[in-house]
């Protein structure tokens, strides 16, 4: 509902079937009974207040992922709410457009719970964006890609750091088909896996136009062959439909490290009609200070991602060396601040990333060279590769308080790979 300056959503969080294999019905968890979860719409500057009913038997925290909210509405691990009672979560919108999404947080279950189902999708636009030519309305599509594994009853099958998640779904279905006019259309792709990284691109060869990234567009539109994505980040594309004749097949394929049944297709798209289009990718999207005229930092710090790598069944995930503690405050910064924060992955064999809550970041350097164009906009996850180190830009200028930074793997961070940073 909406009413004055605020829209007010009402979520249960329970149990649902969801037919994710043609012709069989599985166990999921849901807000509100969706598998996918629900596209929520905001606007910069008005108020959004989500309003959930925990209907499971166990407890829950919801976080809004990339958004800068106040502690209270993080959705931090500890901060749960338990089964029967509810929690409203008000979101300010303080903050430019960003595809944003939220999911489940509670300690230690965060993994599962997302991979059973709960996560939804929160695009929040604003003045700038909706100024801008790009397509709109029924053009303009989220796309939720993540990987899984069924059992033999068809049933959606949850073990920690499985390898077998051979399925690869979108929008909640296995290679769906999707029909398109001839025409462009603006994709929402969220990487909701718990440990798979894909690497996106078109059948036919063309790269992706790439125009935005986690914390909203980039400055110009970037053509990408293989749009690489872990879990946890955004990337808004533009497909070019209007070269296809009606009757065309096009799938956007993953090409992503993996086994070959891992790989493969994602999405297929029918060409079905044509269709005139008034949109158009204009060459400069936005403009954002050059990596030079960022605020100067105060202070440079290495965070170290680590985890068990010797093949024992119950590995843990370390950063700095520690598991998570969430009675520890790891890291304090001084509200209004800029900090470099040099992060590196010090696994040989192991990918993992870095997702900041609270704060959009710049990422300055890959590998000590500077950052490609894909990375060059606002960021909240990063992928790190083994052995490699990624240099951040952040300023702490939105809320004071508590919050967390952990590998966005959930696998990782349920097993410790988490850590708890004060703003003050
Ligand atoms: Cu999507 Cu703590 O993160
Ligand atoms: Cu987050
Ligand atoms: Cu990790």
């Amino acid at each position: 509902s909406s009413t004055g300056d605020v829209d007010v959503y009402k979520l249960t969080i329970r149990r649902s079937t969801a037919e994710i294999l043609p012709g069989t019905a599985t166990d999921v968890l849901t807000y509100d009974g969706h598998f996918p979860g629900p596209v929520i719409q905001a606007r910069s500057g008005r108020r959004v207040l989500v309003r959930h009913h925990n209907d499971l038997d166990m407890p829950v925290t919801v976080h809004l992922h990339g958004a800068s909210v106040p502690p209270p509405y993080d959705g931090n691990p500890m901060d749960v709410f338990a089964p029967g009672t509810s929690r409203t979560y008000v979101y300010t919108n303080r903050q430019p457009h960003a595809s944003l999404w939220f999911h489940d947080h509670a300690h230690h279950m965060e993994a599962e719970h997302v991979y059973r189902g709960l996560t939804g999708t929160y695009l929040l636009t604003d003045e700038l964006e909706q100024s801008l030519p790009l397509p709109k309305g029924q053009y303009d599509v989220p796309v939720t890609i993540r990987d899984a594994r069924f059992d033999e009853q068809g049933q959606l099958a949850y073990t920690m750091s499985d390898r077998n998640r051979t399925t690869i779904l979108a929008n909640g279905k296995p290679t769906p088909y999707f029909q398109v006019a001839a025409r462009k259309y603006r994709f929402r792709l969220l990487n909701a896996s718990n440990l798979r990284l894909f690497a996106l691109g078109l059948s036919d060869g063309t790269p992706l136009t790439q125009i935005g990234s986690d914390g909203g567009l980039l400055e110009r539109p970037v053509a990408v062959p293989a749009l690489v994505l872990s879990p946890g980040e955004r990337a808004d594309v533009v497909i070019d439909f209007s070269r296809h004749p009606v009757g065309t097949r096009l799938v956007l394929t993953n090409s992503g490290p993996g086994r070959p049944d891992q790989v493969g297709k994602v999405l297929r798209f029918d060409v079905v009609r044509k269709a005139d289009d008034p949109s158009s990718i204009p060459k400069v999207l936005r403009t954002l200070p050059p990596a030079t005229a960022l605020p100067k930092a105060a202070v440079t710090r290495h965070i170290a991602l680590s985890m068990d790598e010797d093949g024992r069944p119950d590995p843990r995930g370390f950063i700095n060396g520690r598991l998570y503690d969430p009675d520890r405050i790891d890291t304090t910064v001084a509200f209004g601040s800029s900090e470099i924060w040099n992060v590196t992955n010090t696994n040989r064999r192991i990918a993992h990333n870095f997702h900041l809550h609270l704060v959009q970041f710049r990422v300055l350097e890959r590998g000590g060279l500077p950052a490609g164009p894909t990375e060059a906009g606002l960021k909240d996850t990063v992928r790190v590769a083994p052995g490699e180190t990624v240099k951040l830009h952040v300023t702490f200028d939105a809320f004071r308080g508590d919050y967390v930074y952990h590998c966005h793997m959930l696998d990782h961070s349920a097993m410790g790979m988490m850590a708890t940073f004060r703003v003050r």
